[in-house]
């Protein structure tokens, strides 16, 4: 633009150029920040409607959705007409002024002065109206963008913070665990295999049994980082692929580890209910219960837990390990999360220690989240003998070269030791109240389902 000052006066009366400020680089989520000023979003056209002369456009820019107006006359006829025939999705630039509206859920809306189209988007297949399951997974990659998918994976990232600060803060140090394996740690039966040159390799189940040799040199560690099951279970709370925090302690036992459960769980609950509000209200969760996640959490003993069970009138006979159905008969009783603890030995993993006044039972835990959502946590103290654990590593017919590791820790300085693992996709589908794990990962890995 010429300096005004050069202009030529060719009449008493010059109307003054419009002048435009420079538009500050902005993200909606610090909209605020910006009121009356003239800002520059860079984004993606949510979703459009016009009323005759005016347009309004919801623009994302993946911290938030804004309603930006254009006004025909304000822009001009080729600029509006451009902006009318964008696509949903489309990606644009746009600059305008910032201003307070109350009627905004944001409390902010933008009048536009200019849109800049980076690419447009023709048939975007995901529109307003309803679309089925099979339809959307297969369209992963692109409803990630919708609004309801923006809250969850918001709280998923709340919840790892959450979790990574209070170990962080407790004490814990952070010692990742492999995801090439030579051995199994949660049973045979549910092992991804693959080549490690000429050896045979798994993907990890869990990362316990590297955390207890961490926890061997470090006191108190975790570990956080993605496992794998081939369940050959079409159910609403399983994945092939989810992620697990694991820590693991010396010299504690099973009730310390349900202390550090409930203490951890509470943290994790009430930093969600204090940052991600909005999330949750997006999700139209009711909070009544989340609030009550306040310790100490219900500590049932697998006997009682039967007895419960059958007076809701399931035939269930003792000893086995309990299903998602039985889980969630059993949430009814319970206004908040409840530890099951000590489950027949049989049914549970090899590296459990037994409880030495009935050896029948394992000294483990599994915390079970209230509203019919059962298992988040499974825990345990760890076999600390050495003659013990070679006892329980035959009797499971698992291989002893594998383990020999692993049984070292038994003889250079046992110590009683625990630890728990959290599902982290099951304890986001908790907290945000879904029906179906399948929403809390990006890009969730289901029996049969690979893609995208
Ligand atoms: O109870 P699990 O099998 O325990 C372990 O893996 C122990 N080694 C943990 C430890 O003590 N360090 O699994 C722990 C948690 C379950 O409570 C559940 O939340 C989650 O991992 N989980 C799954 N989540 C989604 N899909 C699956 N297929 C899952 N299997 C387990
Ligand atoms: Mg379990």
């Amino acid at each position: 633009m010429e300096n005004p000052s050069d202009a030529v006066v060719t009449s008493a009366v010059v109307e003054a150029p419009v002048v435009l400020e420079e538009a500050l680089p902005a993200r909606i989520i610090d909209i605020a920040k910006f009121e009356g000023k003239r800002v520059q979003l860079k984004g993606w056209l949510y979703n459009i409607r016009s009323s005759g002369k005016i347009l309004f456009l919801q623009v994302r820019d993946g911290s938030g959705i804004i309603q930006a107006v254009m006004v025909k006359k304000e822009v001009g006829a080729d600029l509006f007409n451009l902006a009318k025939g964008l696509g949903q999705e489309a990606s644009v630039i746009i600059t305008g002024v910032v201003r307070a509206d109350e009627r905004s859920s944001i409390g902010f809306e933008m009048s536009v002065d200019g849109l800049e189209l980076v690419c447009n988007s023709v048939d975007y297949p995901i529109s307003p109206k309803e679309h089925g399951t099979d339809f959307l997974l297969d369209h992963r990659h692109l409803w990630l963008r919708s609004k309801r998918q923006h809250a969850i994976l918001r709280i998923r990232a709340e919840i790892i913070r959450a979790c990574r600060n209070y170990f962080d803060e407790h004490g814990f140090l952070l010692i990742d665990s492999p995801i090439l394996t030579p051995a199994a740690c949660e049973g045979t039966t549910t092992l991804f295999g693959t080549d490690y040159f000429d050896q045979k390799a798994y993907l990890s189940q869990s990362g316990q049994l590297y955390a207890e040799a961490s926890a061997m040199a470090f006191g108190k560690v975790y570990c956080f980082g993605p496992t794998f099951r081939a369940e050959k279970s079409r159910t609403r709370r399983h994945l092939m692929e989810f992620w697990m925090i694991e820590p693991e302690m010396a010299y504690i036992d099973l009730d310390d580890n349900m202390a550090v459960q409930e203490d951890f769980v509470e943290t994790v609950v009430q930093t969600v209910l204090k940052n991600r509000m909005d999330d949750l209200k997006t999700l139209e969760r009711d909070t009544t219960f989340l609030e009550k996640v306040k310790k100490p959490f219900y500590r049932v003993h697998y006997d009682e837990a039967v007895e419960r069970i059958r007076k809701k009138g399931f035939e269930f006979p003792w000893g086995e390990d309990f299903g998602a159905d039985v889980e969630a008969a059993l949430t009814e009783d319970f206004d908040k999360p409840f530890f099951v603890h000590r489950f027949p030995a049989k049914v549970k993993a090899f590296y459990m220690k037994r409880d030495p006044e009935r050896p029948e039972l394992a000294l483990c835990s599994d915390l079970l989240a209230p509203e019919g959502y059962g298992e988040i946590i499974g825990g345990s103290q760890r076999e600390d003998s050495y003659d013990e654990l070679i006892g329980r590593i035959r009797e499971h017919g698992l291989p002893e070269e594998a383990f020999s590791w692993y049984l070292d820790l038994r003889k250079y300085g046992s110590v009683p030791h625990g630890g728990f693992g959290l599902g982290l996709e099951r304890t986001v589908a908790w907290i945000c109240g879904l029906h179906h794990i399948r929403e809390t990962s990006p890009f969730p890995r289901l029996l049969n389902r690979m893609n995208p």
